[in-house]
């Protein structure tokens, strides 16, 4: 019996341990800093100027490349979001996107019913939910414990691959290919895509290169999840529903039990 109970035991705990190591022996072996975003643990929320700084960056310098096609223009003017008034989306709209037209069989300047165009010419994948696709980077096997225990995400995987650069590049088969730690493998075909001061900030924020990818992070997150904080607002209504009710059902049950709990056995 207690042969067989060894025999299980260790094979628990190899299976246990198995996997854990060939992880951390694994391919992704990556570099992930952890930042502070504004919109981590259960009560916190987008700060709106990160947003519209990070959409900014996002217009300036990546959507020649990447598209968000998921995302409607107008949520822009969306509580918890950017919340831009809706006369400066219809200007943003129609000054930087064109979309084809059906009817008019044309092209025209977007509107704000219109999603962000998707952009596939320099085959770079369309950003709308890579925030969410990227989340479970770390962990064993994308369990999200670290998201869970430090709040890092999908954020944290864009701050770092925008800030991973190594400056080393090289070509292969004819393509180029940049060095960059937080990238799978540590090589993308993404040319490093930001550099200092490379937009103006209306708010005064100096435009590093550091502050540029944790805007623009944000932002994608946002595109990713724009009803996280409505979400979280549920959540925790519901938990304290959950502690009342556990409170009243527990002196329910004390109250019913009480006159046969208060009798004495007497036989
Ligand atoms: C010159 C075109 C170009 C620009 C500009 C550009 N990207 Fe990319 N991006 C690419 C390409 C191409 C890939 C695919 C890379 C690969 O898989 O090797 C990519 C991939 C990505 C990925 C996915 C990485 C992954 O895990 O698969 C993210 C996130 C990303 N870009 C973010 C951005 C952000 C944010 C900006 C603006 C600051 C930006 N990119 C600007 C071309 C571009």
């Amino acid at each position: 019996m207690t042969q067989m109970f060894k025999k299980l035991a260790l094979g628990a705990a190899l299976a246990l341990a198995l996997p854990a190591a060939s992880f951390a022996a694994g391919a992704y072996d990556t570099k992930i800093e952890d930042v502070a975003f504004s919109f981590e643990g259960p009560f916190g929320t987008y700060d709106v100027n990160q947003l519209q700084r990070g959409l900014q960056v996002f217009t300036e310098a990546c959507a020649a490349c990447h598209g968000l096609k998921q995302v409607p223009i107008r949520t822009l003017g969306d509580e918890g979001g950017p919340e831009m008034p809706m006369d400066q989306v219809r200007v943003y709209a129609s000054n930087n996107f064109e979309v084809f037209d059906v009817e008019l069989d044309d092209f025209r300047p977007a509107i704000p019913t219109d999603h962000f165009p998707a952009v596939t010419a320099a085959g770079a994948p369309d950003l709308s939910l890579m925030a969410k696709a990227r989340a479970g980077f770390h962990g064993p096997y994308g369990l999200g414990i670290n998201q869970f225990f430090r709040g890092m995400g999908g954020a944290e995987y864009m701050y770092s691959l925008l800030t991973g650069y190594t400056g080393e590049e090289k070509m292969e088969a004819g393509a180029m290919f940049w060095e960059n730690t937080a990238f799978p493998g540590g090589w993308i075909s993404m040319a490093p895509p930001l550099f200092d001061e490379q937009v103006e900030y209306a708010d005064g924020t100096v435009a590093s290169v550091e502050q540029m990818s944790k805007d623009v992070s944000a932002f994608l997150m946002w595109t990713a999840e724009p009803k996280m904080m409505a979400r979280k607002q549920v959540g925790f209504v519901g938990v304290l529903f959950l502690t009342v009710l556990s409170v009243l059902l527990y002196l329910t049950n004390k109250k019913l039990w009480a006159p046969v709990k208060g009798k004495r056995f007497e036989g």
